[in-house]
């Protein structure tokens, strides 16, 4: 079969190369990609949120699936889209519809899921600017830290935590009032601060049933021992040590099968992945987001660690056939490193030279931003390339990561030396 994927990081290179793997795949192609996704499959250079140019391509093609990378294409409908097309409505979309993608895309309708299924969450009210001085008065209820979100998507900026209960009621009014985000604030969750180590886990459901994916942790900060600012991420690691078996069974009991149970009660047809941010408070499990795609860079150590066909996984998705398919993981830990511009998550710089990333024999190389120019490979976005490891242990697998990154090198390229440093 011919499969689309959406998208252009390092997590569509990861579903890029395991997809190539599978045998079910006559053609492979990515929109629009990178340089590494060229190399496993063809970039076609379409923005993932021009719907009419993606139907145009996957008719062009013979599409006979398309895989959504990020959250904009769900959350502004692509699979809605493709259901009211007579020419698409046949080919199945792995990504949830707008209703399920709402779980992304809203905090507030995400925090009045999870108290309707009493899933494990943090207490929480939303304000719109009409309701500020009752914000204020719940505020004064909260101990600091003091957590502050925007119900919409605000690329990742829209979460404040802070101290001080003046600041609190500053920022709330800058968000409600004056747009700090944009659209996005113009609701506000605030919410209970959780004490804990964050993971996250990762679900594929087909709507009836579900596979729970590897966990993996995220750095998601530019400096190392966790300082600085907040990044897409800067390396990962999977599975999480303190995920253990019963920790599992308490995410699998108390969210996961709440979540699927809880989208069926209210109609939502979810065919997709669930990514489950989680704190782990005393041993407990507490809910501090969803995603409604994959993870970047967790991808980058999930999907590498899982030893099934993916393609059989997605056309269970599809199908609405999951249960029955196989579903193997190693046990083998994997570890990943992103190498970002310097500079990054601030200005930096783009098209500079990559090399001697095409000799590394003991990593997988995951292209984020890059791109081909005069036949050569050059930076193109803040995260360039994540680099993941397998090993028996977190050490043996970083060092592995760490040995390929010295063969490869770029103007101001820059890295953590410190990814796991608090699991180790
Ligand atoms: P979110 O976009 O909801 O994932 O929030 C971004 C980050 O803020 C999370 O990854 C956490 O590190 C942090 N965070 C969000 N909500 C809370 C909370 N209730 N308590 C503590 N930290 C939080
Ligand atoms: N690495 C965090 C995310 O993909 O949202």
């Amino acid at each position: 079969m011919n499969i689309l994927i959406l998208g252009s990081g390092g997590r569509e290179h990861a579903f890029a190369k395991k997809i190539s793997e599978s045998n079910k795949i006559t053609n492979l192609y990515v929109a629009p990609g990178n340089a590494g996704t060229a190399t496993v499959a063809k970039n076609l250079p379409i923005n993932p949120t021009d719907f009419l140019k993606v139907k145009e391509t996957v008719l062009q093609h013979e599409i006979s699936m398309v895989v959504v990378g990020p959250e904009a294409p769900l959350v502004e409908g692509v699979h809605d889209f493709f259901l009211a097309d007579n020419e698409l409505k046949k080919i199945p979309v792995i990504g949830p519809k707008k209703d399920g993608a709402l779980l992304e895309g809203s905090k507030d309708f995400s925090k009045q899921f999870m108290e309707k299924h009493n899933i494990p969450t943090a207490r929480y009210q939303s304000f719109t600017k009409d309701t500020l001085k009752e914000g204020f008065a719940f505020l004064e209820t909260l101990n600091p830290p003091f957590v502050l979100k925007a119900d919409g998507l605000a690329a990742g900026k829209g979460v404040l935590i802070l101290n001080e209960l003046e600041e609190a009621k500053t920022e709330l009014e800058e968000m409600l009032s004056n747009q700090k985000f944009g659209e996005a604030s113009s609701t506000v969750v605030i919410e209970e601060f959780l004490d804990g180590i964050e993971l996250s886990v990762f679900v594929l459901t087909d709507g009836k049933s579900y596979k729970i994916l590897p966990s993996a942790k995220d750095y998601k900060r530019i400096g190392e021992g966790d300082t600085g600012l907040n990044t897409g991420g800067m390396g990962a690691i999977s599975p999480v040590p303190f995920a253990d078996e019963a920790f599992l069974q308490k995410v699998e009991e108390r969210v996961v099968k709440p979540t699927v149970i809880g989208l069926q009660k209210d109609g939502i047809d979810y065919r997709g992945f669930v990514f489950i941010g989680l704190m782990n408070v005393d041993g407990n499990p507490q809910v501090i987001e969803y995603n409604v795609r994959m993870g970047d860079p967790e991808t980058e150590v999930v999907l590498p660690r899982i030893q099934s066909d993916l393609v059989d996984l997605f056309e269970g998705v599809a199908n609405q056939t999951l249960e029955s398919k196989s579903y193997e993981v190693t046990n083998q830990i994997a570890t990943t490193v992103m190498l970002v511009s310097g500079g990054y998550p601030e200005a930096y710089e783009k098209g500079k030279e990559i090399t001697g990333f095409d000799s590394v024999n003991d990593s997988i190389v995951f292209h984020a931003g890059t791109t081909e120019k005069d036949g050569k490979v050059v930076s193109n976005g803040g995260r360039v390339m994540a680099v993941t490891s397998f090993g028996d242990s977190i050490e043996e697998a970083l060092e592995k990561s760490y040995a390929s990154i010295d063969e490869i090198s770029f103007e101001k390229m820059n890295y953590r030396k410190d990814i796991g440093f608090d699991l180790l």
